[in-house]
């Protein structure tokens, strides 16, 4: 850890404007009362195994469990004996409903062409491309990564992945060909999915390329699969490479989901750690669509007849649970659109929520912060009155980004669920009940019901109210990660090994006198740049693999659009920087992690300030990547002119 968590856990906001469910929302909510929440909450507390196994009868089971919770955290199962499948739960059970005939996807590409699926045609293509999963030799257990654009295929991949009991790994399409092979080889991925590319502000974004320059890397792929989507031109090598189109050509629909123990990996996504590789956080079928059902459910208070659009990537753990499986598990419509949201103009979004008429809208503080920036007209020039619910996820948000979308986009009349929750916790953990919470802007509220947070300091004392603290979890929930894929140590070390007998969150936050929670941020050396979590860690390794580079060190500062920007300083073996050589770190640092892991500012500096152990001094690297004067100790500096040299550099900037 960088710096005592204290010392990074100051609460700043102190907000009072305070916002009751509007009345005509409260009457019609699926969790519309006080008192109805307060019972869940107890029946989780008094008799966990009781409550979530009455709510787990809410997915369908080819065979109920014996036991809804084996073990205590940090080993536990949830609902050992049942047999599951996620792809049935999200598909075949509403077959059998009127549901049939609804749209379970409607997709709009950057370009404007469009696609819906409803749910029987979703499960044609799912049960057809499982077959050819199988016909490339795939079974159940298997590893298959997934690297594609925004496209109804992808979500057809995974379906069909969970539905023969294949663990998929999604990468995000902004992932180096590097981060590919990195990830390949963690999962001993067996089969790549991926398209020839995608659009992107009216470009086209190359993948299957990436995934060729990966597999010179990665050994254990034997097959990949190309969506034809922007078609470009792209190598196909005989007998590994196939044509998605080609192989569904001539398979058949008819594929029964294979039941799978409760317990079955459902899928790996990678996340970065504040050391190391990234991490690969696995989650379990049974208690994984469990949270995702129900959080989708209680927090979105999806109605049948609402068109629910979540603008995430599914390339990110928001996509997994709240594009995909949670909308399909409890058969709702779910939006997906491919490109920017400023293609062809900073319209688009509002366009699409017009279009589609969008009742419930799920985006980024990120986006929000952009959209913002765009300005009004933009929202403005659309009939957003079909918005009864606006949600965000990914970091603090800002009240006054808050205000803004409570009134330009949500025209005052939308409760605004802020969501806090991680890759790791699988599904939503804290965040408002838009029929019965009060909303604050800046607060994620409280705990859902089944969720038992607290507020620690280091030694795992509870605090009082007001001060802050580390954000722990003192009891499992079923849709927890279950370990990091091959590094079941690394699990323990991370998340349980801080607090004792306790999830540890990795963010600092205090609980008010409410009861409302209020998240600070990362209190590791994770950067939160756009809403997704990077590592210090992992961009000063790709800057030190760089053969001019002797030592780098990566901090945070705060970004008007980003939230945070990536700040790099670096020394070199020999010589000044050059502009040119700035340029080549930055291709260096893309080529290595990917687009998202972009520097904002690389400073050249004769030696970063370190302390008289070796540490590097991030607080002071921050304050000048912030362009604060240092208020912080200094006296454990190693070396005092260091700190002079770059702050004085900063003056004649
Ligand atoms: C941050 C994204 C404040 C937090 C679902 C967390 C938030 C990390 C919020 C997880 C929020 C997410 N308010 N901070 N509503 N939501 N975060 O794994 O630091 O990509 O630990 O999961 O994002 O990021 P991840």
């Amino acid at each position: 850890m960088s710096a005592p968590a204290d010392e990074r856990i100051e609460s700043v906001l102190q907000e009072t404007r305070m916002f009751p469910p509007p009345a005509d929302f409260a009457a019609q909510a699926n969790i519309s009362s006080e008192e109805q929440y307060q019972a869940m909450c107890q029946k989780a507390k008094d008799d966990p195994a009781g409550f979530w196994g009455e709510m787990a009868e809410n997915l369908d089971w080819f065979k109920t469990w014996d036991t809804v919770l084996e073990g205590d955290m940090p080993e536990t199962k949830w609902f050992s004996g049942g047999q599951i499948n996620a792809s049935y739960n999200c598909l075949d059970r509403h077959l059998k409903t009127w549901r049939k005939n609804k749209a379970a996807i409607i997709w709009e590409g950057e370009p404007g062409d469009t696609r819906t699926l409803t749910y029987q045609e979703l499960h044609r293509e799912v049960c057809k491309f499982a077959n050819v999963l199988k016909k490339l030799g795939v079974e159940t257990g298997d590893r298959v990564t997934l690297y594609m654009p925004m496209i109804p295929e992808l979500a057809i991949a995974m379906l069909a992945c969970a539905r023969i009991g294949a663990t998929h790994s999604i990468i995000f399409g902004g992932f180096s060909a590097d981060a590919i092979a990195d990830r390949n080889n963690d999962a001993q991925s067996k089969v790549v999915i991926t398209a020839d590319g995608g659009w992107r502000r009216g470009k086209e974004i190359a993948l299957k390329q990436n995934v060729d320059t990966s597999l010179e890397k990665s050994s254990s792929v034997e097959k990949v699969v190309v969506v034809n989507r922007v078609g470009c031109d792209v190598e196909m090598v005989p007998d590994r490479d196939y044509w998605w189109h080609e192989l569904m050509d001539d398979v058949s629909a008819d594929c029964p989901a294979t039941p799978l123990d409760s317990e079955h990996p459902l899928f790996i996504l990678y996340t970065s750690g504040s050391t190391g590789k990234p991490k690969g956080v696995m989650h379990s079928t049974g208690g994984y669509m469990l949270g995702a059902m129900l959080t989708t459910n209680w927090v979105f208070d999806l109605k049948e007849e609402d068109t629910y659009w979540c603008t995430a990537d599914i390339g990110w753990i928001t996509g997994h649970s709240y594009i995909v499986y949670g909308p399909l598990a409890n058969g709702t419509t779910t939006l997906m659109y491919e490109g920017a949201p400023n293609w062809p103009d900073e319209g688009r979004f509002w366009e699409i929520v017009e279009k589609y008429q969008v009742n419930i809208f799920y985006t980024a503080p990120t986006a929000i912060r952009a959209f913002i920036k765009w300005g009004d007209e933009f929202p403005n020039r659309y009939d957003l009155s079909s918005l009864r619910l606006l949600g965000t996820v990914g970091e603090p948000i800002n009240p006054e980004a808050w205000m803004w979308y409570h009134k330009v986009i949500g025209r005052e009349k939308c409760p605004i669920v802020d969501t806090w929750w991680q890759t790791e916790t699988g599904g939503i953990m804290l965040s408002p009940l838009p029929g019965i919470t009060s909303t604050t802007p800046g607060s994620c509220t409280r705990p859902l019901p089944g969720v038992v947070p607290d507020i620690v300091n280091e030694t795992g004392e509870s605090q009082p109210e007001n001060s802050g603290g580390l954000l722990v979890m003192t009891q499992p929930w079923p849709h927890m990660l279950r370990t990091l894929y091959g590094d079941h140590d690394r699990f323990i070390e991370t998340y349980f090994s801080k607090i004792d007998g306790c999830y540890f969150a990795g963010d600092g936050a205090r609980r008010d006198d409410n009861g409302y929670y209020w998240v600070m941020g990362r209190v590791d050396d994770v950067l939160n740049v756009s809403g997704h979590r990077l590592s210090t860690m992992e961009i000063e390794s790709a800057l030190v693999s760089h053969p001019e580079v002797a030592e780098a060190a990566v901090v945070g500062f705060p970004h008007d659009l980003k939230g945070e920007g990536i700040c790099c300083f670096v020394t070199l073996k020999s010589g000044n920087g050059s502009d040119e050589l700035l340029k080549e770190l930055t291709q260096h640092v893309r080529g290595q992690i990917g687009a998202i892991a972009t520097p904002d500012q690389i400073r050249f500096a004769a030696a970063v300030p370190k302390t008289r152990s070796g540490k590097i001094m991030r607080r002071l690297l921050r304050d000048i990547a912030a362009g604060r004067e240092s208020a912080g100790d200094t006296t454990t500096l190693e070396d005092r002119s260091v700190l002079e040299k770059l702050m004085a550099k900063e003056d004649s900037e």
